[in-house]
């Protein structure tokens, strides 16, 4: 009986899998490897555009050789996990220079790249090239754990190996694979779950014996919040931007220099002190422009942006790699987290030309 999952399993992805993804169209590893980084934290919906951008401008390994970190930031901005650009770059260094531009077909050598592990390695092995692989995700070991009444806290990755193998077919893993990821984001969802709309639930033991809910995770993540002080800082008709240190959360971005405000600390005093601390300079003339809100995986930021202008001392990139003045035509050159776009649009509706 249990063999007969994988049957089902094909037979409702050719009716109902999503075929329009756009990595879903091409077996070149090369793609797939882009679009497994680029799906790795970040929902489906968000990488399509970011995927289609991708391979218009490096469409394979002899152009991202080319490229630098700072080009491929500027595509991946807004999408998050920063790191994930700087191991791609470092990957295809290491596919041009060892594997003469093919990328490896082999476990071994596949994991060995930066920032792959077990999971993105099998689902390139399956996706690409057809080897039975089972990348274990969130979903597919909510899938195993409600078809099989796992204990809900975590298992070996060997063991929901074990029972994935039971969903693959080895015919075609990629498409059993992809199935599976589908139907854990679609169907089987941890909250929720549409049991009725799945192909599985007819053996699917939680489902059998009504304990659905006893496996049904609610995301309740309660994350700290971060008051972040920013300022514009302007000369003439420029102002300043540092780039952010390279192991750091978005690391090589660029941003508004500022810093969080300590307990008890005055808006503006906090402006000023990180102002002097991370580039050693005084600034006056301060005034608030607004403030926005960004949630990031972990925490989320209310950042208070004001402009002021620059008073006296020579900048020195004290806290952050480099530092520049720029005009706001050239905010498109650069990479900047999505929150510092949200403060561009702020002081754009305070009128940019005061700045
Ligand atoms: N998440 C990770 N890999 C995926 C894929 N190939 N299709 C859809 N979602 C995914």
């Amino acid at each position: 009986m249990i063999n007969n999952f994988s049957n089902q399993v094909l037979k409702w992805y050719a009716a109902h899998g999503n075929h329009k993804l756009p990595w879903r169209r091409t077996k070149d590893p090369y793609k797939v490897w882009i679009s497994e980084i680029m799906l790795q934290q970040t929902q489906v919906q968000t990488v399509i555009p970011y995927y289609n951008k991708w391979h218009k401008l490096y469409p394979g390994f002899a152009a991202l050789s080319k490229a630098n970190l700072d080009s491929l930031l500027l595509i991946w901005q807004g999408l998050g996990y920063y790191k994930r650009v700087e191991n791609i770059l470092n990957s295809s260094k290491i596919i041009t220079n060892e594997f003469n531009n093919i990328f490896p077909n082999k476990y071994d050598k596949i994991i060995q790249l930066p920032g792959i592990g077990d999971y993105t390695a099998s689902a390139i092995l399956t996706i690409a090239f057809n080897q039975t692989y089972i990348p274990i995700d969130s979903n597919l070991r909510r899938i195993f754990t409600r078809m099989h009444m796992l204990p809900t806290k975590l298992q070996s990755l060997q063991k929901y190996k074990k029972y994935g193998q039971y969903y693959i077919n080895k015919e075609n893993p990629g498409d059993a694979v992809q199935a599976l990821m589908d139907i854990g984001r679609t169907i089987c969802k941890a909250k929720k779950p549409l049991c009725k709309q799945c192909p599985l639930a007819f053996n699917c033991k939680a489902y059998i014996k009504n304990k659905i809910a006893l496996y049904s995770i609610p995301k309740l993540k309660k994350i700290p919040t971060y008051k972040v002080v920013v300022g514009c800082i302007s000369k003439k008709n420029q102002f300043i931007i540092t780039k952010r240190n390279k192991n750091k959360l978005l690391g090589n971005l660029w941003e508004l220099p500022g810093g969080k405000l300590h307990t008890k600390e005055k808006l503006s005093d906090c402006l000023k002190r990180e102002i002097n601390e991370e580039l050693n300079i005084k600034i006056n003339n301060i005034a608030k422009v607004g403030t926005i809100k960004h949630q990031y995986s972990h925490f989320k930021i209310i950042i208070t942006l004001f402009r002021c202008k620059y008073k006296s001392g020579k900048p020195r990139a004290i806290k952050s790699q480099a530092y520049k003045w720029i005009k706001t035509n050239q905010i498109k050159s650069f990479a900047f987290p999505s929150a510092t776009h949200k403060l561009f649009k702020l002081i754009n509706k305070n009128n940019e030309s005061n700045l």
